[in-house]
């Protein structure tokens, strides 16, 4: 595959000259000779790599360096800074800004194509996934506010009881409310890794994000800010913090939300077994049927997906469970009953239900649920 590169610098011979020496060097060229061109090809052209000029008269170096880390979609585009400074300072500033590396002008041909060529490969082994190990289970709703997050949430904890390294990652960047759930204060986990570029997400970059709760459970949690919505668009990010997620446990539980995020499918893809989260009345019904469909024609593997209903206030609009489960054509993996006042009262003591209720019905429902899918799951290890 040939790497497209984008220079963008004011100076026309500069363009001229660097774009050839690579141009020879097999690389697909891409030009601009100022900073607002620039951030519009780099989103128009998508290199992987971009040697930028600081000196420009519209957006400098470290503005436009700025800009592209703080876009979702452009974030992980590895930057070598191509300046005529060779002040330490400069260079501080420009590594602040979140530039990977320097060139000083004028750069010598070999100078320059081995910073290319180092610079590449540095991000082809960042963005490669490590040994993934976990089993992945995703939750999905059909619409939001069904309870997916309780659900994901006590099936992890459940799971955990029967002897499995649990980890439960919210992917639903500014609508988290695990956290509030469980009275932790500051649940940006999940915002603070996605805002880094895609080099940046590694082991120990995902692993600092990672809260421990008093129930056992290792969490990754998503911000209530709605600001942070925009995060769900980070999709390489987002399926890479599953990769090290997956690298960490022996069962990553994954709450997605509800409906199609931009993440979701590649995320359904990475998972072994995905639980769509009914409510069985009408429209509820009707909204999981079509996004059933939609991951069938997507080419998600339909086999894979289990049925949870659950039923969040009594009803007698309810549809019977056989009726949407043939309707669905997947199979029932569990059925939960109305329980408000423990759902609220376990959010206000900071505890999940199964643990804060657990000889209720609703946590004999969610513990059977869990088991459901220790049928698809290998044993714990050790
Ligand atoms: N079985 C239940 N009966 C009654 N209320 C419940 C039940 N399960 C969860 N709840 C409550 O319903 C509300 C929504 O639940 P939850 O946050 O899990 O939904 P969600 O589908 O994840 O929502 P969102 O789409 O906002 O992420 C919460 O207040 C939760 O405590
Ligand atoms: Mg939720």
């Amino acid at each position: 595959m040939t790497n497209k590169v984008l220079i963008i610098d004011d100076d026309v011979d500069t363009l001229k000259l660097v774009g050839l020496m690579l141009e020879r060097q097999g690389y697909e060229i891409s030009v601009a000779s100022n900073g607002t061109i620039g951030l519009a090809k780099a989103a128009e052209d998508k290199p992987e790599l971009i040697l930028l000029d600081v000196m420009m008269p519209d957006l400098d170096g470290y503005e436009v360096t700025k800009r592209l880390r703080s876009n979702p979609a452009l974030a992980h585009i590895p930057i070598i800074m191509f300046t005529a400074k060779t002040m330490v300072d400069d260079k501080v500033a420009g590594f602040e800004a979140g530039v990977d590396d320097y060139l000083t002008k004028p750069t010598h041909p070999a100078e320059l194509t081995a910073h290319v060529k180092a610079v590449l490969a540095r991000s082809a082994q960042a963005v490669a996934a490590p040994e993934a190990n976990a089993q992945i289970v995703g939750f999905l709703g059909s619409r939001s506010g069904i309870g997916t997050t309780t659900l994901a949430l006590n099936s992890g904890v459940a799971l955990l009881d029967k002897g499995y390294d649990v980890i439960i990652a919210e992917i639903n960047p500014g609508h988290g409310s695990m956290g509030l759930e469980l009275d932790i204060q500051d649940p940006s986990g999940l915002s603070n890794v996605l805002s880094r570029s895609l080099k940046d997400i590694h082991l120990r970059s995902v692993e600092a994000e990672i809260v421990n709760h008093s129930s056992g459970v290792r969490l990754l949690l998503s911000s209530f800010h709605p600001r942070e919505t925009e995060l769900e668009q980070a999709v390489p990010q987002i399926e890479a913090v599953v990769s090290n997620l997956a690298s960490m446990c022996d069962l990553l539980i994954l709450d997605l939300g509800a409906g199609l995020k931009p993440f979701t499918k590649p995320v359904l893809q990475q998972c072994d077994r995905i639980i769509l989260i009914v409510e069985p009345v009408y429209p509820s019904d009707a909204m999981g049927r079509a996004l059933l469909q939609e991951l069938e024609t997507s080419g998600i593997n339909t086999s894979k997906v289990g049925l949870a209903l659950i039923n969040r206030v009594g009803t007698s609009l309810q549809v019977p469970w056989r009726q949407v489960e043939s309707d669905l054509g997947i199979e029932l993996a569990g059925i939960v009953s109305p329980a408000p006042e423990q759902a609220h009262q376990a959010s206000q003591a900071g505890s999940p239900l199964v643990d804060s209720y657990a000889d209720s019905l609703v946590s004999e429902q969610i513990r059977k649920l869990a088991e459901s899918l220790l049928s698809y799951l290998h044993p714990p290890k050790g």
